[in-house]
This record gives structure tokens, sequence and C-alpha cells, in this order.
């Protein structure tokens, strides 16, 4: 079937749905013994208590109606964990240690998955704060009519890792993802875009009512939603992740090297495998995606926080010999806070680069490297810098700064002989890394620019140009009314030039 037909909005099926008070029995066949579910009504009222109870049960958990000794996970929505023991004591039953006291969005990840998923802190019902004073910590959630109108601009929300609707974006960035490989951008951004927005909600959408408010929802996100909602999964997302077009995209791309343009043109020879490409005669590959290939079971498992402050030593280290006044920033996902990623990126500057001269110092750092033979591929790319440039007009445009993409031969600290190396006797892991060099005075738009994420770039240029009639990119602001650049040494003076609130790098994760 092909996926493109999701566009066409037909009016679906849809499945006899029991709510309120003809909740189906708790007698229906229970897969999971293990534990015994109690959803609080408290705060999340009757009708929407019943359709989870009962869309639980359907999918073989077991779900009780009263409160006993027996429930070992309670499941509550819009209350902090404090809510739940004054409830519970209330009720005069003791919170037991292991008792799981829950949001409900780990219910909802279960419903998705089937079965029991594994609880983690962002399903542990956050203890409420008084004071918002210290933002480096999980946000409390907020029952929706608290929560203030939902930007549409993602530099307007604060994003963390913490996502109550994983359920959700994942299914539609697995839907933009297969837009972007069909090349429509269109659909691609508005997909992107939903997603994000959904990530920012400190919330788990429950109901159709809770996405009136929401904005970037177009009528086709909607469906998805509802689908999920209603059936915990969304058939056109399985019918994607089974179109053999898009796991060959997925497949082909995931080779360092590979864009749109090769994955398009080994579909169409009739390629399928990795292997059958790798092995033909006749296909012609550049340098990269022959790296891409040799290194390729290293550069498909993620980069770990370890491995990435591994090479931020040897970095910082490298470029130190050469700029002992040189400062070295870990930009992109993980100074946002991931806790893996598929590169390490990092920003060098120092007050002796200016904008003038062509610096060495990414080709002393790839020399040394190459002679210590821990350079596996690189590509190092010349500034294309010139001073006086508007920024682009693009949201998705590159930078003219110096920078090199590299594979790094990271050699493992310390051989560890309780864990056996996945590749018998290696003793290294290539890394892919980005360098990236720039002119001091341009450290702040630099540094704004490569963290990320990239839907949190795209809209604050968007942002910048139909808010705030200014033009911003990786290098400069320009204000168009006043027409001059705008002048900034930090982050927070170039969201100060914009009429934005700071967004810290871990709100960042649009
Ligand atoms: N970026 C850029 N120009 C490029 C490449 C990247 O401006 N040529 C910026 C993007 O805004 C992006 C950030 O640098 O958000 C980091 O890029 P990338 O490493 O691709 O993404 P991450 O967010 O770090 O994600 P991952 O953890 O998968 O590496
Ligand atoms: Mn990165
Ligand atoms: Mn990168």
């Amino acid at each position: 079937m092909d996926p493109l037909r999701m566009a066409d909005l037909s009016p679906r099926k849809k499945r006899p749905r029991q709510t309120g008070a003809s909740m189906s029995s708790p007698s229906q066949d229970v897969k999971f013994q293990d534990l015994v579910i109690f959803i609080l009504e408290k705060k999340m009222g009757r009708s929407r208590r019943a359709f989870l109870m009962e869309l639980a049960r359907r999918k073989g958990f077991r779900v009780e109606s009263e409160l006993s000794d027996s429930v070992t996970h309670i499941v509550a929505e819009n209350n902090s964990d404090s809510d739940v023991l004054e409830w519970l004591q209330a009720q005069n039953i003791k919170a037991s240690a292991q008792l799981e006291l829950l949001d409900v969005c780990w219910l909802i990840e279960c419903m998705g998955a089937g079965k029991p998923v594994e609880v983690t802190g962002k399903h542990q019902l956050v203890v409420r704060k008084d004071n918002s004073a210290n933002a480096n910590t999980e946000p409390q959630k907020t029952p929706l009519l608290a929560v203030k109108k939902i930007s549409p601009y993602a530099c307007q929300r604060r994003t963390t890792l913490n996502n109550c609707n994983q359920i959700f974006t994942d299914a539609l960035e697995v839907l933009a993802e297969n837009y972007e490989f069909r090349e429509n951008e269109g659909s691609y951004l508005a997909f992107m875009r939903a997603a994000s927005v959904l990530k920012s909600l400190p919330f788990t959408i429950i109901s159709m009512k809770d996405t009136e408010d929401i904005p970037c929802l177009e009528d086709k996100v909607k469906y998805i939603i509802e689908e999920i909602i209603e059936d915990g999964e969304c058939s056109e997302v399985k019918a994607v992740l089974n179109d053999e077009r898009y796991q060959s995209f997925k497949l082909f791309t995931s080779v360092f090297g590979v864009g749109l343009k090769t994955a398009e043109k080994w579909f169409r020879m009739g390629f399928r495998t990795l292997s059958k490409i790798r092995s033909d005669k006749t296909l012609k590959f550049t340098q990269m995606q022959k790296a891409g290939f040799l290194y390729y079971e290293d550069l498909v498992s993620h980069v770990t926080r370890e491995e990435a402050e591994a090479v931020s030593v040897l970095v910082k280290e490298a470029v130190w010999a050469f700029l002992p006044d040189a400062f070295v920033t870990m930009t992109g996902g993980f100074r946002r806070g991931k806790k893996t990623g598929h590169d390490v990126d990092f920003l060098i500057t120092s007050p002796g680069i200016t904008e003038e001269e062509d610096q060495p110092i990414l080709l002393k750092v790839i020399n040394l490297w190459e002679r210590k033979g821990l350079l596996l591929y690189y590509d190092l790319v010349e500034s294309t810098f010139e001073k006086l440039k508007l920024p682009s007009r693009k949201v998705d445009a590159l930078d003219h700064f110096q920078k090199c993409f590299l594979i790094f031969k990271l050699h493992h600290q310390r051989v560890d002989s309780g864990k056996a190396s996945q590749q018998e006797g290696k003793t290294w892991k290539a890394i892919r890394v980005d360098l990236v060099m720039c002119p001091y005075e341009r450290r702040a738009f630099a540094l704004l620019g490569w963290t990320g994420s990239r839907q949190f770039e795209r809209d604050l240029r968007c942002y910048a140009t139909h808010e705030r009639k200014m033009a911003l990119d990786n290098h400069a602001l320009y204000d168009k009314t006043k027409r001059m650049f705008l002048k900034a040494e930090s982050e927070e003076e170039i969201f100060a030039h914009l009429g934005l609130d700071y967004i810290e790098p871990w709100e960042r994760n649009a």
C-alpha cells in the first residue's frame, strides 16, 4: 500500500467504543499478571478514567476498580506525588515503598507498546515545588487549565527531554520522515512542527479535548492523534514502517555520506540491502561513503555521554596545544542534555580569532591527530565568511564558518574485563565529530546556532523574520528596521534583542 495515501483523510471506520458507566468487566484475559493497576479518578475525571481502564483491560492489563493491598501501580493525572500520598492517607492506606506512583504518561506508553514499559524518572510523579527559581530541574506537571497560551514558535516554549507525549511524537516523526524521503517538504515541516509542540506539553494528551488550544496541529495531525488515543497505535504509521521505500531510505541514509539523492538512486536501481550495495562492482562511492561503510556498525551505535566526554578531553588537549586561550564548547544534542547522540559537536573560538585572517588551528589539529593515527576520515571545509553579508533568508541555511566533519578513532579508556567487547579484540570505536571554528565576535551566534535543536533553530529564525523584522543566522542578527547589525556577547543578549525570554539549552529540545 502506498503510504502517501495517508494524506487522503477519508473517514475511518471507528471501532465501537465503550465509555462512562458501560465499562467492560474486568474478567477479560489478563496477560500481565505481575502488576495490578489502580487509576485515580481525582483530577482525571470519571469518564477518562473509565476509558483508560477499559483500554488497559482490552490490552491485557489487570486494572482494579477499587484500591486494595494488591495494587502495585497507582496511575494519576495532574497530581503531584504529595497529592496522591495525601489522598492515600485519607483512604487510610499506607503507601509501601514498592507501590509505584505514576503519571498517566506511563500507562499511555504501555498502551502503545502493548505491554508494560519500564518505569523511568519521567513517569514518576513530580514533587510540586512552589518556587520555580531553579530551572535546571524537571518541570512540574501543570493541569491543562493553568497552562499559558502555547506559542506556535519553539523558541517561545520550554522543551525538556521529559516528553510526556512520546507515543504521539514517535508516530508523527515517522510520518514526517516518510514525507522527507518523498521530498514533500510542506508535510515534513508540518509533522515536525506538530511533534515539536507536543514535546513541550507538561501533560499527556488523553482526549481530543486536550488538543483544542494547541497550535500547529493540522487536521491530518489531529486525525493521527485521535487514532492513537482510541487504539493505542496508528495504522498509517504501521503502513509506513512496513513500506519498502521507507525501509530502504531509512537503511541507506543511515550510512554516513548518503543523502536522499543517493538513497533514491540506489532504491531505483533495485537495491534493498547494504551488503548488495557494498559488494556491487559498478557503483562508485565518495570517500565519505567509503568511510561510512567501513565504520558502519560503530557509527550507527549511538555515542554515549561518556564517549563524548572522552572526545572532549582530546579535542581540548589538541586545540590548546596550538591555542592555549581557546574556548572549546561542546554544542549540539549533548549541550541540550541528551544522553546519547549521533555525533559530538564542538565550537572553537579565541579572542585572537578574527574575521580577517584564515585560521590554521583546525588544520594543525587534523595534522596532529593524523600523525597519531586517530583520524579515520575528515573533510575540512574552509570558511566562506564575508563580514557584511546579511543573514541568510533560508531557515535551514548552512553557515560559512571553517569546520571539519570527521570520524575519530576513540580508544577505550580502560579495558574492562567484565564487559565483553562487541568485536573481539577491537579496542576502539569510530565516533563522528564536528568541529566548528568561529571569529570571537560571532561566538554567541555560532553557539546558539550549533546548540539546536534543528526545530528550535528553524523557529528562532522564523520568529526573527516574521515577528521582529530581523534576520538571524549562525553568524549575526540584523535589524531590518534600524538597518544595523546587533552585537551580542552571549546567547542571553541575542534572546533579549529578539524580545524573547531566555530559554536554557536543556529547554531547547524542540
Ligand atoms: N547545524 C548547523 N549547520 C550544520 C549542521 C548542524 O547549523 N551544517 C546545527 C543545527 O542547528 C543542529 C546542531 O548544529 O541543531 C547540531 O547538529 P547535529 O549534530 O546534526 O544534531 P544534534 O542536535 O546534535 O543531534 P545528535 O545528537 O543526533 O547529533
Ligand atoms: Mn550532534
Ligand atoms: Mn553534528
